[in-house]
C-alpha cells in the first residue's frame, strides 16, 4: 500500500489536458483504508461502496414530524402531511456547483457538480425511497420490500422507519455491505438470500406478492413514481441554468437514475422551458454492465451478460449487474440524444473520487464518478468544445 496525501504538497497543480491523469496519479492515492478493487473470490467480501453510514442525524423538527408520521393510530392525512413536509425539508434540492479546479483540471470549461450526497441517507437512492414511501402510506401499505446491496437499502429502512411502515430488505448472503447495521438501526428487518443482486431482487417480489407488501424494487409497477423522482434532478439543473446544459453524465447500474433525469429533461424541453435536451452520458464498470455493453456493440436492446463473468469489488459494487432492470430505457435515452456510454476502471473512479476531495472538497463514492470518468475519458480522445457540462455525482462516502 502506499501512502495517503499528506498536506497542501500533495494537491495537484494545475494542468492541463491529458497531461494531468498520468502525471498526477500518484497525487491521488490509495490508503491502507481504501483497497483498490480486487476481484471477489472468497465467499465473503467487504463493501466500500456504502455511502458513510450512521451520519443521519434526527434535528428536533424531523424527530416531532417524525413521532407524527410514524403514529399508527393517527389519520392517515396527518401522517402523511408530516411525511411531506420531511420529504420536503430533507430529500433533493442537492447542491450543483461550478467546478473550476477540475475544469483546469481537465481542461474543459463549465462543468458544474450536481451532489447527490446531500440527500439524508448520502445517495440518490433518498429520491425513489421517499415518494415510494409516500405512495405506499397513501395506498394503505404498512410494509415496504426491496433487495439491496447497500445504498437503496439504507435509504428504504430510513424512510419506512420515519413513516412508521415496517420494512423487509433483501440482501445476498455474502455481501457484506458497512450498510447492514444501519439498516438495521433503522429498525428494518435484514433477509439474507442465497445468489447475487439479481436473485436477491426475485426473493424480495415473491415476498411482496405472497404478503401483499409494498414492492420497491426497480422495474415493477411503480417504475412511473422512480422515473419521476428522479426526472427532479433535471429539473433542480434547470432551475440553476435555466437552461439544459448540453451534457449531462451520470453513473449506471440499473439505469433508473439515468433514465428518469432524462425524462426530466424530455418534460422541460416539452413545455418549451429548455431549448434543448442534453446528450446523455452514461459510465458504468469496465465489462460488467449490459447498458454499456449494448452500446458499445451496438445492440438494438441490452442483453444479459454471462453472470459468472461479474466480479464485483469494493469499488465497482453499486454499477456492476449482469441484468439492468430498467437497461432498455437507459439505452434509448443515451442513443435518442446522441449520448454515449462507457466503461470505466475502478482505478479511474478511485482516482477521480479522490481528485473531487482534494481540489474541489466533495468527499464522493468512487463508483458516483463513473459518470465523470466516461466524459473525461471521452474529452481525452475526441476533445469537446467549451460549453455547460452537467456530472451528477451519485453518492457521499
Ligand atoms: C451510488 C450509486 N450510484 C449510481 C447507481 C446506479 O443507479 P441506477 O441503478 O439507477 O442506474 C447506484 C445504484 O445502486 C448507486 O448506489
Amino acid at each position: 500500500m502506499v501512502k495517503a496525501m499528506k498536506d497542501n504538497n500533495d494537491i495537484p497543480k494545475a494542468t492541463t489536458n491529458s497531461q494531468s491523469q498520468n502525471k498526477n496519479n500518484d497525487q491521488f492515492e490509495l490508503t491502507e483504508a481504501e483497497p483498490q478493487g480486487q476481484a471477489r473470490n472468497e465467499n465473503q467480501f467487504i463493501l466500500l461502496d456504502g455511502a458513510t453510514p450512521n451520519i443521519v442525524t434526527m434535528t428536533k423538527q424531523l424527530e416531532s414530524q417524525k413521532r407524527l408520521a410514524s403514529n399508527i393510530d393517527l389519520p392517515l392525512d396527518a401522517r402523511i402531511e408530516a411525511f411531506e413536509d420531511i420529504m420536503e425539508s430533507e430529500v433533493g434540492d442537492t447542491s450543483m456547483s461550478r467546478a473550476r479546479n477540475l475544469e483546469r483540471e481537465i481542461g474543459l470549461r463549465q462543468i458544474f457538480l450536481k451532489f447527490e450526497g446531500g440527500n439524508p441517507t448520502g445517495t440518490q437512492k433518498d429520491r425513489i425511497s421517499f415518494k415510494q414511501i409516500m405512495d405506499a402510506l397513501r395506498r394503505g401499505f404498512d410494509a415496504i420490500t426491496v433487495a439491496t446491496c447497500g445504498n437503496y437499502g439504507s435509504a428504504i429502512a430510513f424512510a419506512a422507519m420515519l413513516a412508521g411502515i415496517k420494512c423487509y430488505i433483501y440482501i445476498p448472503e455474502n455481501y457484506h455491505t458497512k450498510r447492514t447495521k444501519e439498516i438495521a438501526n433503522f429498525g428494518a428487518e435484514i433477509i439474507r438470500v442465497p445468489g447475487d443482486y439479481e436473485q436477491a431482487v426475485e426473493f424480495s417480489r415473491q415476498r411482496s406478492e405472497k404478503d401483499e407488501i409494498y414492492d420497491a424494487n426497480p422495474g415493477g409497477a411503480n417504475t412511473i413514481i422512480q422515473l419521476q423522482a428522479y426526472g427532479e434532478i433535471a429539473y433542480e439543473i434547470y432551475d440553476e441554468l435555466r437552461d439544459a446544459p448540453s451534457i449531462v453524465a451520470v453513473p449506471v447500474s440499473n439505469g433508473t437514475t439515468l433514465t428518469g433525469v432524462y425524462k426530466g429533461f424530455q418534460s422541460l424541453y416539452r413545455r418549451g422551458k429548455t431549448s434543448k435536451i442534453p446528450r446523455i452520458v452514461a459510465g458504468s464498470s469496465y465489462g460488467k454492465n449490459p447498458i454499456v455493453q449494448a452500446f458499445i456493440k451496438n445492440l438494438t436492446n441490452c442483453s444479459d451478460l454471462k453472470r459468472e463473468k461479474i466480479k464485483e469489488t469494493s469499488i465497482n459494487e453499486p454499477l456492476v449487474n449482469w441484468h439492468s432492470i430498467d437497461g432498455d430505457l437507459a439505452l434509448d435515452a443515451v442513443r435518442i440524444t446522441d449520448g454515449w456510454a462507457a466503461n470505466v476502471s475502478d482505478k479511474n473512479m478511485l482516482y477521480y473520487s479522490k481528485m473531487l476531495r482534494a481540489i474541489e472538497g466533495l468527499n464522493t463514492l468512487p463508483a458516483s464518478t463513473a459518470g465523470l470518468v466516461a466524459l473525461v475519458d471521452h474529452h481525452k480522445k475526441e476533445p469537446l468544445s467549451n460549453d455547460r457540462y452537467v456530472v451528477i455525482l451519485t453518492g457521499r462516502k
